[in-house]
């Protein structure tokens, strides 16, 4: 495979996970963010080239644990964060970044870093629209209760491209 096909079309096309959704294909709207080695990445924007050997890659279907949901999945259940199938997978993945990052610095996450989660919303729901405004919050809520919960491991790999 040429080293300068994007990580996105590997997942979704060659491997067929596709939870990371295309939007942009730019590094702009995130609806494909997953992880790289537990970063939050934008798989369209990342050559597999990038890739080394052992590297892993973790999407929104590897989030989930033998023992259930990851927390933030569950929080987003419990606060009915109503982001719509397209952008959640991003958006959730962006949160359980930002909260890792904040643990690691050990702080509190603040409005901030909420804020800097920069998904976007294609459909129109989210703002300026009120009801995006409340979608918004409940997700904000869902990531302020997850940074609170005991870290665990996320043990599932979607898939390892470029080996
Ligand atoms: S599709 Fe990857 S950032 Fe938009
Ligand atoms: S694109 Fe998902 S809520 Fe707008």
């Amino acid at each position: 495979m040429p080293g300068d096909v994007r990580l996105l079309w590997v997942l979704r096309d060659v491997l067929g996970v596709t939870g990371p959704k295309y939007g942009c294909g730019i590094n702009v709207c995130k609806a494909c963010t997953s992880h790289v080695n537990g970063k939050a990445v934008s798989p369209c924007s990342v050559p597999v080239s990038e890739l080394r050997p052992g590297d892993e890659v973790t999407t929104i279907e590897g989030l989930a644990g033998d023992d259930g949901l990851h927390p933030m999945q569950q929080a987003w259940i419990d606060h009915d964060v109503s982001q719509c199938g397209y952008c959640q997978p991003g958006q959730i993945m962006a949160a359980v970044d930002l909260v890792r990052r904040v643990a690691a610095e050990g702080r509190a996450i603040t409005d901030d870093d909420l804020d800097g989660i920069r998904n976007i919303c294609r459909c129109g729901t989210y703002p300026p629209h009120p009801a995006g405004d409340q979608s918004r919050r409940r997700a904000h809520v869902s990531a302020r209760q997850t940074s609170r919960t005991p870290p665990r491991q996320t043990p599932a790999t979607s898939g390892t491209p470029g080996r």
